[in-house]
């Protein structure tokens, strides 16, 4: 079993990069299949969305615009329940298809926070897709459109995600061993 060590922790491997990317493609084709003939705005959620929102446009086929908001919450491996808008939207969104790219929906409280901000500047609609989703420990009850993985309750990194800013550039994405 191949396990890496970042810091003080160890994880090891739970989903290869094929495994990733067959959900990535599975979420592009059904981007593709709802809005055809339209132009999406994606937005991406910085630092940990960045990989997974480039093989997703990347698979994608449609044509769309990409733009990116740079947000935190999370400290070491815990949430701190407060999100931080770190760089925000430069543009008009109004009367936009807006599909808003994430890496990871935990709790819920960055994307409510976001879509809240989002639904202030008037877009015609709002969809989310997510990389990856971890149901129980969800506490919000905003729609999530698009979702490439579900996971347990607990820390992973890679394939963007970190854990204090490093195991972003792995391609596999790692669990946390106890
Ligand atoms: P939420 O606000 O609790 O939904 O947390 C969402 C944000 O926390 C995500 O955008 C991630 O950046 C980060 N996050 C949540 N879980 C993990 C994890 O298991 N590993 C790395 N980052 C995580
Ligand atoms: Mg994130």
């Amino acid at each position: 079993m191949k396990t890496i060590q970042l810091k003080d922790k160890t994880f090891r491997i739970n989903f290869t990069s094929e495994e990733i990317l067959k959900q990535v493609n599975r979420v592009a084709s059904e981007i593709d299949r709802d809005y055809a003939d339209k132009t999406p705005l994606i937005i991406v959620v910085l630092n940990g969305a960045f990989m997974f929102a480039s093989d997703l446009m990347k698979a994608m086929d449609i044509n769309c615009e990409i733009s990116f908001v740079k947000l935190s919450s999370y400290e070491g491996t815990q949430s701190t329940e407060k999100v931080k808008e770190i760089i925000g939207l430069n543009q008009n969104i109004e009367g936009r298809e807006i599909i808003i790219v994430e890496d990871i929906v935990d709790t819920g409280i960055t994307m409510e926070n976001l879509l809240a901000d989002l639904h202030k500047m008037k877009p015609n609609s709002i969809r989310v897709a997510t990389l990856l989703f971890k149901p129980e420990s969800f506490r919000k009850d905003f729609k999530i459109d698009y979702i490439g993985l579900s996971i347990p309750n607990d820390f992973i990194v890679g394939y963007g995600l970190d854990y204090d800013q490093l195991g972003r550039n792995l391609s596999d994405i790692y669990i946390i061993t106890e």
